[in-house]
């Protein structure tokens, strides 16, 4: 029999977009939290980057979301992916490493440019779209988040892991600043 739920009432819209989060009103628990808000902080340093013109801005601003893409990545590999194998998708976190590889191999070559060189802009540009598409594979219905918030892992305790990795990390890798 059809739970309540199934009938909907007349005041249905059009948001074809369920937005996230919806289910019964519940925050996302810590893990997920943490994740997602440093995707929504490099997808807005990408979008910046378009605005800028000056290659000194283009490369600070890179360094940031190089330095923010290494630690993200880093986090997931080291303490999201490896605790939920099994509770998600073998072939789904199978290819999550196989686009952070992708990335972390434009990241260097992109490194290793100047923003005056020819193409740097393209692929800073390509660079935010690969991430865009694994995010999505992360964020979407039925993908990496929704299927680990199934599972039995503890979320919340782990967010607090992941915090705790991220800062040691981004201590670790920024570049020295002067003073
Ligand atoms: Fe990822
Ligand atoms: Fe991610």
């Amino acid at each position: 029999m059809p739970t309540a739920a199934t009938k909907s009432g007349a005041s249905k819209t059009k948001t074809e977009k369920p937005r996230r989060t919806r289910r019964t009103g519940r925050r996302d628990p810590v893990a997920v939290r943490l994740l997602k808000q440093d995707h929504r902080e490099v997808e807005e340093m990408f979008d910046e980057y378009e605005q800028l013109e000056k290659a000194a801005d283009k490369l600070a601003l890179f360094n940031r979301i190089a330095l923010a893409l290494k630690v993200h990545t880093q986090i997931e590999e080291e303490i999201f992916y490896p605790a939920e194998r099994g509770e998600v998708e073998d072939d789904m976190l199978d290819e999550a490493y196989v686009e952070h590889d992708g990335a972390k191999k434009l990241i260097a070559e992109i490194e290793a440019m100047s923003p005056k060189d020819q193409y740097y802009d393209a692929k800073v540009k390509v660079l935010g779209e690969y991430i865009k598409h694994h995010v999505k594979e992360e964020e979407q219905p039925g993908g990496i988040f929704a299927q680990a918030k199934k599972g039995d892992e503890d979320l919340d305790a782990m967010g607090e892991r992941l915090k705790s990795r991220k800062e040691e990390l981004m201590a670790e890798l920024a570049p020295a600043k002067p003073n």
